[in-house]
This record gives C-alpha cells, structure tokens and sequence, in this order.
C-alpha cells in the first residue's frame, strides 16, 4: 500500500483562487490597518484564518438541504437533527443556535453570575469574553506541558486535576459548573484524554458540579483517543465521542467545526435544571426554540455533518494534514506546538522572530509577513488576543505568542500545504528582517477583530 495518504473525497465543485502579487499585498494589508481580518477573502490566496464555518460541504448534505423544512415551530428539520444529537450525546435536551457563541451566552446566561468561577482548560476567546461579560472570572488550568509549545505529550489539552481540586476547596461555592474545552483550540488544537475527562468528571461530581464540555472539536478529539491512549485502538470514533459525551452533563458546540456546516450550534443538556430558562432566553435573541436563528435546511446539514465529522478515513486524513504540515516546518526549522493538533498549525513566533518582545507583538506581526509573502492568512493567538490594555495603559501579555493556520475541512489538497510550508519557511530564511507593531486602535473586548496596527 502506498504511504502517500490522499484526501478521501473527490470534488465536484470548485472555487477559483485569485492570485495576487506582493506590490499588491503590501497595498491591502496597509489599508486593512495591519489586521488580517480586515482584509478581503478574495485577496488572499491560502486562508487559513479559522476552520471555523470554512469546510465544504458533501453532496449529502447539500441534498439534505433540499429537504430542510422551514416551518417556523415543530419542523420535521429538527426532530432530525435532535434524534442525531440525542443518539451521539445521550443528552435529553436540545437547543439549536446559530453558533457556538450564542450557545455560551445563552447557558452561561442562566447557569453562572456575577463573582463566579469557571474552570477550563484553556477557555477560547468568545468563551472567556461572555464569562468575562457576566463579570464571572474565567480560569485556565491546562497542564504545564499544555502551554510549553516544544514539549511532546500525547494529552497536552488535558486539565490540571489538582489545581481543579484546590479551586474547589478554596472556592467551592464560586464555581458553579466546570468546562472543558476539546481539542483545546487556543493552547494548540490539543487533544484531552478519556482518563482526564473522566477524572475531571469524577472530580467535578464529587463537589456537586456538573461538567460542561466544549465539543466543537469532539470527533478531532475521539480520534487522537483511539490513535493515543491505550485500549482504545479498537474503538470506533463515534463510540469514543458518545462515551466523552456520556461523562459530561452538557455541552456546548460550535457545528461550524466538527458538524461540518457553514453555520449552526447548539447546546445539549441532560438534566431539566437549566433548559426551561435557556430556551425563554433563546426566543428573546436568537429564535423558537426549534429553530434558534438557523434555517431548516442548516438543521439538516448539521445532522448529516455530525454522522460524516466521525468518519474514520476522514478523521485519520484530517488529523494527516496537520501533521504533514508539521513535519515541513520542523524540517525547516520552524518551532511549532508539538505534537501537531487536531485543526491546525501553531508556529511558535517567540522562536521564529527572537528579535522582537511581547511588545512588538510577534505573533501579529508574523501572520502579517505570512500574507506579505505568499498571501497566506493565520490567526494572532498570542497578545492581541488575550493580553490586555488595563486602565493605567500598561499592557498585560499571553503566555503564548502563535500564530495559528487552520485548516478548512476538505477544501485544501496536498499541494495547498505544500506551498503554504515553502512560504513559511522562505519568511523563517529571512525572519531578521520582520518588524514588530503596535496597537493604534482598540476595544475592549475581542480586540483583535477590529484593532487597528501600525509598524514599530
Ligand atoms: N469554542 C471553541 C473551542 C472555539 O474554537 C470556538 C470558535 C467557539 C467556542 C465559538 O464558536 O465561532 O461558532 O461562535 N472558534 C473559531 C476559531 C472562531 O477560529 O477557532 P463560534
């Protein structure tokens, strides 16, 4: 059998890209004020900004869209997507929105207040910013090993029981639930085990609590279980996920990842306790609580995308290509977060650009010399992001400084990557010469979306 692993699809529809030249990025990221979300998606050339809500769709799910029932109460729509989710999650109570954010505002909304705790492994940006809104402290209590980029562990996305433990005597009745965030997107697309999730779940019961996973990556997450952790190479993807899913009390997901669906959420609920309050708030901002902002058809997508999402062939050639991209880079000389995630690459821009300091931004500034140089669009995760100006204008810093190429499901082939790893490390060969920014313009929460940049 050959080694050479090839995309499991084949494509029935495509989308041209539109090249463009340096002389031209340097005039577009200029006028997009040195942030790459401001630019156009049309000016660059490899995204790999999010897979958040980027992946192509199958032909069963676009069939699928053809059937979408859009009657506004009681649609045939959601039964089907509830009897998908019921199956897969084991949980009672299902409440459709239109992405994950609006899942977290919505349950964080009823289920957390003001001077209240919430442990995770490492919260993502909108997860923190709707507890940090509620005036709720959100915690990140990742492993050591989880926010060391070059240090190798199967788990690096696994939560710290003992640090868990001591909030939990400290400040028991702070804590209203506990989350947990698989794959751990923002320290690196990195995988939790089914021994930590179960001794988080232990834990968690032991003082009462219940346990709220962020599932947007579940499947990516089942399938480094199998590939990882002992006794489970004999598991299906989908047995693994049912069986996480099975020591939560809840969840809330983003389907724009591992529901392979440009748009949708959702949060799932065991027990009664907070469905009632959950879906009057959804009808006040999203919409009937057989809808929650999405059209029939979305509902439909998602059901047929959470079946397809736990593939095997899928998810081995998924989890391939972050790989595959990882060994390019390290062959160049690239530090990245090792091992590689689930979703994406994390370079690791404190190595990759020595000469500059948390003051100048590394990650920023890197993802912006990416696109200079090959029209290839990452993500800061780094200061910008989750360090912040506070009132005496002083900054505080992220541990971390990466930038992150995420990778659409099943829209990019091997050659995409392999031009992408040329650019990178064409950047790496003259990395002295990248210059560090500096914030012009900012907000209060989220800043990263809107900041306006300038050179150092
Ligand atoms: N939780 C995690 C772990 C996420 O990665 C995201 C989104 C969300 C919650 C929020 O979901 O975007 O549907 O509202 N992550 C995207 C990303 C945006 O690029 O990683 P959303």
């Amino acid at each position: 059998m050959p080694k050479t692993m090839i995309e499991p699809f084949r494509i029935k529809s495509v989308e041209p890209i539109r090249m463009t030249t340096r002389e031209d990025r340097v005039q577009l990221l200029e006028a997009a004020k040195l942030n790459v979300f401001k630019l156009r998606a049309e000016d660059v050339i490899l995204d790999f900004l999010t897979d958040s809500g980027t992946g192509a769709m199958s032909a069963k799910q676009w069939g699928a869209i053809m059937e979408g029932d859009e009657s506004y109460a009681g649609a045939k729509s959601f039964f089907r997507l509830q009897s998908v989710l019921q199956k897969l999650t084991g949980y009672e109570h299902i409440i459709p929105t239109h992405q994950g954010r609006a899942a977290e505002r919505i349950l964080f909304g009823v289920a957390a207040k003001r001077g209240d705790i919430v442990p995770n492994n490492t919260h993502f940006d909108t997860t923190r910013a709707n507890l940090e809104f509620l005036g709720v402290e959100a915690q990140d209590l990742v492993i050591p090993e989880g926010t060391q980029p070059a240090t190798i562990h199967p788990f690096k996305g696994n939560i710290d029981l003992g640090k868990v433990e001591d909030l939990l005597k400290r400040e028991g009745d702070r804590v209203p639930f506990g989350m947990l965030t698989v794959t751990n997107n923002s320290g690196g697309g990195q995988p939790v085990s089914m021994a930590n999730i179960r001794a988080y779940a232990e834990l968690l019961h032991k003082y009462g609590k219940p346990m709220i996973l962020d599932v947007c990556r579940f499947a990516e997450n089942a399938m480094f279980i199998k590939l990882r952790e002992e006794g489970m190479q004999d598991r299906t993807p989908e047995s693994i996920a049912k069986e996480m899913f099975r020591l939560a009390d809840g969840c809330t997901m983003s389907a724009k990842k591992d529901a392979m669906v440009n748009i949708g959420g959702f949060i799932a609920l065991k027990n009664e306790k907070w469905v009632e309050a959950a879906r009057n708030l959804l009808i006040l901002t999203e919409g009937f609580s057989t809808y929650g902002g999405l059209a029939g058809r979305d509902l439909e997508a998602m059901a047929v995308g959470l079946e397809e999402g736990l593939h095997e062939d899928y998810l081995r050639y998924r989890l391939r290509t972050a790989e595959y991209m990882g060994e390019k880079l390290i062959a160049g000389g690239v530090g990245i977060v090792r091992p590689t995630g689930g979703h994406a690459v994390y370079i690791d821009a404190k190595t990759f650009l020595p000469h500059l300091g948390p003051q100048d931004y590394p990650a920023w500034s890197l993802a912006n010399a990416l696109y200079l140089e090959g029209g290839i669009r990452g993500v800061e995760i780094g200061s910008v992001m989750f360090g912040k100006r506070l009132e005496d204008g002083t900054e505080t810093y992220s541990n971390m400084e990466l930038v992150r190429l995420a990778f659409p499901r099943r829209v990019y082939t091997q050659s995409h990557f392999d031009f992408a790893a040329e650019v990178i490390c064409e950047v790496k060969a003259k990395a002295e010469q990248v210059r560090g920014v500096r914030i012009v313009k900012q907000s209060k929460y989220l800043r990263h979306f809107a900041a306006e940049m300038a050179w150092a």
